[in-house]
């Protein structure tokens, strides 16, 4: 019987409730489903990967068929060495899909058997990425740090370390 292993791929810097949303659709359609987390990404990742994993595993862990892994270099190599014959990414909407299309072609071209299979989440998290939780995470610990320093707890010094106001 032929077994359906997918890898759901992303920087998840940090995994939202729209990742989220297809990691429970992906469960629901492959037998496994592999949740690989870019262990070096080209710009400077808000959370560190120990911080990125920790989340994906906290999130997903009430799947028995979801397992948490990092990967590095090429993703079709991964998907090779992990027995995977489907990619799965999310398109929120068409400013998505010039990047995923550029990307699955290529993974295509290297890689012809593997398949990308594209899902679309549940349209309430159309608006939400990871850059926006970013920011507001961002501006949450700025609230943070103002208030300790308000409050006296934060010197400034510290709060200057963190590249905080
Ligand atoms: O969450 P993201 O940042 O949109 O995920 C992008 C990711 C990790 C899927 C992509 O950058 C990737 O696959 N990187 C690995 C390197 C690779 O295989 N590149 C060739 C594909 S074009």
């Amino acid at each position: 019987m032929k077994t359906s292993v997918a890898i759901y791929p992303g920087t998840f810097d940090p995994v939202t409730n729209g990742h989220l949303d297809l990691i429970g659709r992906g469960e629901r359609m492959f037998d496994r489903l592999i949740v690989a987390v870019l262990k070096n990404v080209d710009k400077e990742p808000l959370f560190a990967l120990s911080e990125r994993i920790e989340m994906v595993r906290e999130v997903t862990k009430q799947w028995d068929s979801v397992e948490v892994d990092v990967f590095d270099g090429l993703l079709v190599e991964y998907a090779r060495k992990r027995g995977a014959g489907v990619i799965l990414r999310g398109i929120r909407a068409v400013s998505d899909y010039e990047y995923e299309l550029q990307m699955a072609l290529m993974n295509r071209k290297l890689e012809p058997r593997l398949e990308t299979v594209f899902m679309l989440p549940g349209e309430s998290y159309s608006y939400l990425s990871a850059r926006l939780v970013r920011q507001l995470a961002l501006e949450h610990a700025r609230d943070g740090a103002a208030a300790r320093l308000r409050a006296g707890i934060c010197e400034p010094q510290e709060a200057r370390a963190r590249h905080l106001p």
